[in-house]
């Protein structure tokens, strides 16, 4: 088989990765990949959201199977352009990847159909926000309504912070046409977990969960990143919260989608905060998340293409989704200064043995020398019996790795493990 994966980052790396397990594939390309997919795939220059040269490159190539993975090409309709173009496909259609599209849609969506989120206001109008923040409950949260890079949520502790980012997001337009409305709601408190599920729009499969570290600085302080670095599995969700979150949460999403006409296929990835008052949705995300696939991708013991194609043939009901009983540590390391200003073009040095797998982000080719080219340019991952252990063997494997500049957090995984001995 032919498969072609669009995207380009560590999450990428590490779904070619788990295909590359399948015997039956002979080929995979990457579009656009980068230079550390190289050694995984074929790269083409295409980029993620060219979709009309996405869909001449999988038809004149005969396709036979494509995983669109980022949010931009997927809220734009790639899926919809290869199906229609007779390429099978992984990854929801335009119509149901507004979930992650339109925050607005996906809060008036748990409103309507009563699934836990913090309450909320929709606003238009710059001037109704700021009269609405006079008396809004503080601190408060300011969505911009669009894809903003993972960038468009602002906390905001004082009011003054608060209508500084109505004004930035609505009147500056920091966000562009994405800050057109903006969604103000609640705050609330809790570990956070990130549960990615396989659906084909009847059954949906939870994979094992897992948790971000957002912020930039150890014991999460600075500003908000991609994620510097992940676990898996996360102590704080345990089976009781699993089961409530299912019943709760995530077979009323699917069935909402379809009672809607937007029925959901591919990955639907549930950002959720566990408050006293119960699990609550802070975000959906209509794909895999990212640095959250480069651990749970690794603990998956079933054919990941198995059960793609699944969900893109309506039979996960039928297939096996397996999770080894391990756990896994991924730590991201990235360019000093990142999220904000860093350089690149400095030479990676990788181990020549090593037993993480190492997951490429921001990397490109000068002959047959790796540059940094990225904020973040590796997913160093370790899988063991326990956190403990894959933590440890994930920071032993990130040092040694070099590039100037080198930057990760020395914490990953800290309050997880604390978290377990409570
Ligand atoms: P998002 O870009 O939606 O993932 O949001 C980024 C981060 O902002 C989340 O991971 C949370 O830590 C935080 N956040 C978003 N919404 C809320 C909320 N209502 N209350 C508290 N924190 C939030
Ligand atoms: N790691 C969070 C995300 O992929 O959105």
């Amino acid at each position: 088989m032919k498969i072609m994966v669009v995207g380009g980052g560590g999450r990428e790396h590490a779904i070619i990765r788990k295909l590359k397990e399948n015997k039956s594939i002979e080929k995979i390309y990457a579009l656009p990949g980068n230079g550390g997919i190289a050694a995984d795939a074929e790269c083409v220059a295409i980029g993620a959201k060219e979709i009309d040269k996405i869909v001449a490159f999988a038809k004149e190539n005969k396709i036979d199977y494509a995983v669109v993975a980022p949010d931009d090409p997927l809220v734009l309709g790639a899926v919809d352009a290869l199906t229609d173009a007779g390429v099978p496909c992984f990854g929801p259609a335009k119509n149901a990847a507004i979930i992650e599209g339109s925050k607005v849609f996906s809060k008036n969506l748990m409103k309507k159909y009563g699934i836990p989120t913090a309450k909320y206001e929709v606003f238009s109008d710059a001037k109704k926000a700021i009269a609405y923040l006079e008396t809004a409950p503080i601190p408060t949260v300011i969505k911009a309504d669009g894809l903003a890079l993972g960038k468009g949520v602002i906390i905001a502790l004082t009011r003054e912070e608060a209508v500084a980012a109505v004004r930035s997001i609505m009147e500056d337009k920091q966000f562009g046409d994405s800050g057109n409305n903006i969604v103000i709601e609640e705050f609330l408190e809790g570990p956070e977990v990130s549960v990615l599920s396989f659906t084909d729009g009847k059954t949906v499969v939870p994979m094992i969960s897992s948790m971000d570290h957002k912020r930039a600085g150890d014991n999460d302080t600075g500003l908000n990143t991609g994620g510097m670095g992940t676990i898996a599995p996360n102590p704080y969700y345990t089976d009781a919260i699993a089961a409530e979150c299912m019943e709760k949460i995530f077979i009323p999403t699917v069935n909402a989608m379809n009672a809607e006409g937007r029925t959901f296929k591919g990955c639907l990835y549930f950002g959720l905060m566990l408050t006293k008052n119960g699990p609550k949705v802070i975000e959906y995300n209509c794909r895999f998340g990212d640095p959250e696939t480069q651990v749970v991708l690794p603990l998956l013991t079933s054919d990941l293409l198995t059960v793609m194609m699944a969900t893109t043939n309506g039979t996960l009901g039928e297939t096996e989704v397996k999770f080894s009983d391990g756990a896994a540590a991924c730590v991201i390391a990235a360019s000093k200064g990142y999220p904000a200003k860093y350089e690149s073009g400095f030479e990676i040095t990788l181990p020549k043995q090593t037993d993480a797998e190492i997951f490429v982000a921001g990397a490109k080719l000068d002959g047959d020398k790796l540059l940094t080219a990225g904020g973040r340019v590796l997913g160093v991952t370790a899988v063991a019996d326990t956190l403990e252990n894959a933590i440890d063997k994930a920071y032993a494997a990130v040092k040694t790795v070099k590039f100037d500049n080198i930057y990760y957090r020395n914490d990953i995984g800290a309050r997880a493990l604390k978290a377990k001995e409570n």
